[in-house]
């Protein structure tokens, strides 16, 4: 009946733990009736999925949740969630008088029940951790169609001094492996055919009887699944075990985003994040020498308090050292109660020093990017065609080592693969021909009899 149909907007911030955040809670409201929307405009519930990673962050989202006010009807109610929820709790109904929900994390389960106290007039905090949280039972209502986000661990245990995820997510937790096996199959039913594996430190997920490695090996058995990523790992949670059972499994995808954060063994250091250059160099060789083609991205960030010229100048051998596809290159931005704000306020990096060394980092970059990119000019990839591109008459595919091909085809090729020869580049995306797709090497024998 249409006088009860509720609905539900989400809006999403940050990263894509927040995204397949969103996802489960749409799921879960889709469960009771909700319907989800693309407009906030009078919408039953709006909510906003927060990041608080970054100060600007947090500015947006701010200013956004403002602005919804005007999108609200009588009994709308406006609900923020996430990493900012969590980080703020109750301050934040303090200083928005039409926000009614203030949820972390961790209690997403809740959220029906959450909305029907905020629905007769109550104003809710939900922030406490759950340890045993991993909504395993939760149906998520996916976003995209062509490949599917499968948390397999929340939280984490690391605290690099800089971060605020440990105090927004708590401790590290991670599924059981028949669960996640259990979604992926459900995923190949649905005809998605390749999965992102999301953790803080997903490298180091563990079920209490298998780790990474048993992890990657059981979803490799999964028939129909034809492609693995994960993101983001930790560089001292590659295990040679971990490294066998990617080399070793075909599904998984020649590419891995592995934060360095800094070049610089002093810098490292005071992020605690317990490597030296060294090491994370060494972690980069083991990668290459047992998956031939890697596509290597990272995480930098610039200006952490005390990093030197000489410190900054490391950053920027190490990025030429390992010759990085691509990077997300950060301002170091100070996170209210991280154990950053302990240090000596007179190692703080003045801002016009940090804005000069991040010019030159994204330069850096851009111009690697850009030659490893040519140097790529003429060789083949198979790509998983996503969606149609943004000039709307293009496709958008994805090789395995993760770059972004621009294809003409038809629109019904989405979801599907094809075989390009990459014939142009920006400098960072590509163009790409169809090609026949390469003759498998060895063709199986016919059954006998
Ligand atoms: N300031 C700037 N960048 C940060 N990151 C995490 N915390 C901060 C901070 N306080 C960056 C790191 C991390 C990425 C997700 O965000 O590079 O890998
Ligand atoms: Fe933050 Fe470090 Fe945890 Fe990554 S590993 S989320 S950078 S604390």
């Amino acid at each position: 009946m249409l006088a009860d149909r509720r609905t539900v907007f989400i809006e999403t911030y940050g990263c894509q733990m927040n995204v397949s955040d969103s996802e489960l809670m749409l799921g879960t409201l889709a469960a009771v009736g909700y319907e989800a929307v693309d407009s906030p405009d009078g919408a039953d519930v709006i909510l906003v999925n927060t990041c608080a990673i970054r100060e600007n962050a947090e500015q947006r989202v701010i200013g956004r949740v403002g602005e919804l006010k005007r999108s609200m009807k009588p009994g709308s109610i406006v609900g923020i969630t996430g990493c900012m929820a969590q980080r703020l709790g109750p301050r934040i109904l303090d200083q928005a008088r039409h926000v009614s929900l203030v949820i972390g994390p961790d209690g997403y389960r809740a959220l029906p029940e959450l909305i029907a106290r905020a629905q007769r007039g109550q104003r809710v905090t939900a922030t406490d951790f759950d340890l045993e949280e991993h909504y395993e039972d939760f149906q998520p209502r996916r976003f995209d169609k062509v490949k599917a986000w499968i948390p397999v661990q929340r939280g984490c245990d690391y605290k690099c001094t800089y971060c605020i995820v440990p105090y927004t997510r708590g401790p590290e937790r991670s599924r059981q492996l028949d669960d996640v096996v259990r979604e992926a199959r459900g995923i190949v039913e649905a005809g998605m055919t390749e999965v992102v594996l999301l953790g803080q430190t997903v490298n180091s997920y563990t079920d209490g009887t298998h780790d990474f490695a048993d992890l990657l090996r059981a979803l490799g058995r999964v028939d129909g699944l034809r492609r693995i990523r994960f993101t983001s790992p930790h560089p001292n949670d590659f295990t040679d075990r971990v490294i066998a059972a990617m080399a070793e499994t075909p599904t998984v995808c020649e590419h891995v985003h592995l934060p360095m954060q800094s070049g610089s063994s002093a810098t490292l250091k005071r992020m605690l994040r317990r490597y030296s250059r060294e090491a994370y160099l060494a972690v980069v060789n083991r990668l290459r020498a047992a998956m031939p083609g890697l596509g290597l991205t990272t995480d930098i960030i610039v200006g952490f308090p005390g990093e030197t010229d000489a410190d900054f100048e490391e950053t920027l051998s190490a990025c030429r050292a390992v010759g990085f596809d691509d990077a997300f290159t950060f301002q170091f931005s100070m996170r209210e109660g991280t154990p950053a704000t302990r240090l000596p306020p007179e190692l703080a990096v003045p801002a016009d020093v940090v804005q000069d060394r991040y010019d030159r980092l994204v330069a850096t970059i851009r111009g690697m990017a850009r030659a490893k990119n040519l140097s790529l000019l003429g060789q083949r990839r198979e790509l998983l065609i996503e969606k149609v591109a943004r000039d709307g008459e293009l496709l958008q595919g994805r090789s395995r080592d993760f770059k972004t091909v621009l294809v003409a085809a038809d629109a019904a090729a989405v979801g599907g693969y094809l075989d390009v020869e990459l014939t142009g580049t920006t400098g960072s995306t590509f163009t790409g021909t169809p090609v026949a797709p390469a003759r498998p090497e060895r063709q199986p024998l016919p059954l006998a009899g």
